[in-house]
């Protein structure tokens, strides 16, 4: 008789974004007239930049030829691409190999991906709160036990607080773990990890032979030049950590799909050598993946093209303007907020004695906007909510100017 792995059932009901689209709807049942203004999902708003596009059509000209068509290509990724990337990093001072880089349709699916390839037994450490991908694929993989909904945590998960004390970055584990996952910028604090914070993480895994799983889906948005973009920015960090990235929020491929994993060579764990760990991810995605769209490579290369990274850092610049208008929008209201500053996410302090998901439904009925209840993203979200920079300008503009007339704090 067939049966379900019951590790789904472990997970907490309701996925944070449905649970929001719900919520959403009932409102809008209930108030037809009221026109909402969403700075809820980190999706991106503005159109692909005309070099992208340009590089798209190639990608469907190429496929139209009978001399550049191509079908099934290197599960790894276009080597051109791959080539770029190793320059693009280098050009931030970060020597990295084409060989180091597995192409993919996003940093999602490889954040959750990538556990598969480590023990089933390996004791997990997240931040809280935390992107909940992390979380889920390894509830699903079967490394932790039941969720408390009284503590709203799983068993056998390693939690790491990030607290305004601690500026958002958590201290390393006081125990052992396997893997640790860090994403800086983070989403949902907008909080940017300094170096010396990640050399305490990397110190931390070469010591305990643990691999950090480094997200950094938001590095683009950094503007402080003393503030790492990458783990591999940290010496001896090769050993012990991978790093996960994409397009999606530096070029608008939210829709078109295109990320990346960097493993290198010399990363080890217990029992492996050199060049192990990669073979690995590589055994894991030809076994699985057939490689990133061929079309939506030409896109990505056409990123990394002089004009391509002009174009998305004016594309990232137009989503930090939104946050700063949103910044300025809730320091006016008197609500206490983080990040937003190299981040595209604004962290707001629900006012006292008011949850996050109290706080969601307020500004709902309130204001018309649509945030994110940080308590989505684990319970050290608890008392938080998250605003999204990534909208239109009219709209964020008009959230705004609603929340200073409306909100009734
Ligand atoms: C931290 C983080 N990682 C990864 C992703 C997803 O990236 P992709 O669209 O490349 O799958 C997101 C999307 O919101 C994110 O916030």
């Amino acid at each position: 008789m067939a049966e379900i792995n019951k590790n789904y059932k472990k997970l907490a009901a309701g996925y944070l974004f449905p649970e929001i689209a719900r919520r959403t709807r009932e409102f809008k049942e209930k108030h037809p007239d009221k026109i909402l203004k969403k700075l809820g999902i980190g999706n991106t708003t503005e159109v692909l930049t005309p070099k992208v596009i340009e590089g798209l059509k190639q990608g469907v000209k190429n496929l139209a030829n009978i001399n550049t068509y191509s079908g099934y290509g290197d599960e790894q990724g276009k080597t051109e691409l791959r080539l770029a990337l190793s320059d693009y990093y280098k050009s931030k001072g970060i020597e990295l190999t084409p060989g180091d880089f597995f192409i993919s349709d996003g940093a999602k699916p490889d954040s959750s991906n990538i556990q598969s390839i480590f023990s089933s037994d390996s004791v997990i450490a997240i931040q809280d709160p935390a992107y909940p991908v992390y979380v889920d694929s390894n509830v699903i993989a079967g490394r932790t036990g039941e969720y408390s909904s009284e503590k709203a945590e799983y068993e056998g998960l390693i939690y790491m607080p990030c607290t305004e004390e601690n500026n958002f970055f958590p201290s390393v584990p006081d125990k052992k773990v396997d893997l640790i996952y860090l994403c800086s910028p983070n989403n949902p604090t907008g909080a940017v990890a300094t170096h010396n914070q990640l050399k305490s993480f990397v110190d931390y895994a070469r010591k305990n032979k643990a691999v950090i799983i480094f997200d950094a889906a938001y590095s683009e948005y950094i503007s402080d030049p003393g503030l790492p973009r990458s783990i591999f920015e940290i010496e001896g960090s090769k050993e012990c950590a991978l790093e996960i990235n994409s397009l999606s929020k530096f070029a608008g491929f939210t829709g078109v799909r295109l990320g990346w994993t960097v493993v290198p060579e010399a990363l080890v764990v217990e029992g492996t050598i050199p060049g192990e760990i990669r073979s690995l991810w590589n055994r894991r995605q030809c076994t699985f993946f057939n490689g990133a769209s061929n079309i939506v490579q030409e896109g990505a290369l056409a990123v990394f093209s002089e004009e391509g990274l002009k174009e998305s850092k004016t594309l990232v610049k137009y989503y930090m303007e939104n946050a700063k208008i949103i910044m300025r929008g809730v320091e006016a209201v008197g609500l206490t907020y983080y990040g937003g500053i190299n981040a595209p996410y604004i962290w707001l302090k629900t006012p006292e004695g008011v949850s996050s998901w109290d706080f969601f439904d307020k500004l709902l009925s309130e204001t018309g906007v649509i945030g994110t209840p940080g308590s989505g993203f684990g319970p050290g979200g608890e008392g938080f909510f998250r605003l999204s920079a990534f909208g239109h300008r009219e709209d964020i503009e008009s959230a705004m100017e609603s929340i200073k007339k409306n909100l009734k704090i």
